[in-house]
């Protein structure tokens, strides 16, 4: 399934895509300004309505990204959804920040419609930053493609469910929609397939602090930790695969 949009126009502060039958994915700004997307169907957004970009930037980028050991260089990132690209554009920022490497795995069966992606507002101020969303938007999937010094990214339309790799990783971003919506992506079996998939020392965070996702996690062999959540959510988890 591809998102396609036929025509997008104003309501007050939501962008909606109207996708010709009836509308599937419509535009929402969230708390912070930046937007995020309402998936009609399943009744669920991308992001916190309280700030996509501070919920992004607090979950995958400061309780991850910035907290693997500094020798874990190149850093080998798998993404449980790739939706708007937005974790994806602001890891490869802060590749250059931290200056690692980071090779960059996403998985998205249901990829967004260039429509859509174009019309993301999360680089309005820099043509920079804008060209490289469109880059990481552009690229061809199924293959690594080289973003720039710091970033190679491997988009996937292959499901977690039908996703194997040789390689482990030392950080996953768990952006799955959540239980309610989408509970077969939170079964305690696929948290032990993720848990399979890292790296020892290997750290997996998600916005997620259901309590049922953390004893599964921990029953995968993870040390589990609660952290404050990013803003409008008390909490979120960290989850470290420590070495036996
Ligand atoms: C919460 S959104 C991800 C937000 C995204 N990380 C971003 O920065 O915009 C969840 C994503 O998971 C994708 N998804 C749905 N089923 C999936 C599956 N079985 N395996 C991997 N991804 C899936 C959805 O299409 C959606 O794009």
């Amino acid at each position: 399934m591809v998102f396609t949009s036929i025509a997008t126009y104003h309501i007050s502060h939501q962008l909606i895509v109207n996708t010709g039958e009836k509308p599937q994915i419509r535009f929402i700004t969230t708390g912070d300004g930046s937007h995020s997307l309402y998936h009609e169907t399943l009744h669920e957004t991308y992001h916190s309505t309280h700030g996509a970009m501070k919920e992004s930037m607090h979950v995958f980028i400061e309780a991850g990204l910035r907290h693997l050991p500094e020798n874990t260089n190149p850093i080998h990132v798998l993404e449980i959804g790739f939706g708007t690209g937005l974790n994806a554009w602001l890891t490869a920022q802060d590749a250059l920040t931290i200056s690692r490497h980071v090779n960059f795995t996403t998985l998205e069966p249901f990829p967004l419609s260039d429509e859509i992606s174009a019309n993301l507002n999360y680089a309005e101020n820099s043509l920079e930053l804008q060209n490289l969303l469109r880059k990481i938007h552009a690229t061809t999937w199924e293959n690594d493609q080289v973003i720039h010094d710091h970033f190679v990214l491997h988009k996937s339309t292959a499901k977690l469910q039908e996703f194997s790799s040789d390689k482990k990783f030392d950080l996953i971003y768990y952006d799955a929609f959540g239980p309610p919506a989408q509970p077969e992506m939170w079964t305690a079996p696929i948290l032990q397939k993720v848990a399979d998939l890292m790296n020892d020392e290997g750290i997996l965070v998600t916005y997620c602090a259901k309590g049922q996702v953390r004893r599964d996690l921990a029953s995968a062999g993870l040390f589990v930790e609660r952290l404050p959540g990013p803003p409008g959510k008390r909490e979120m988890l960290r989850a470290t695969k420590t070495r036996h």
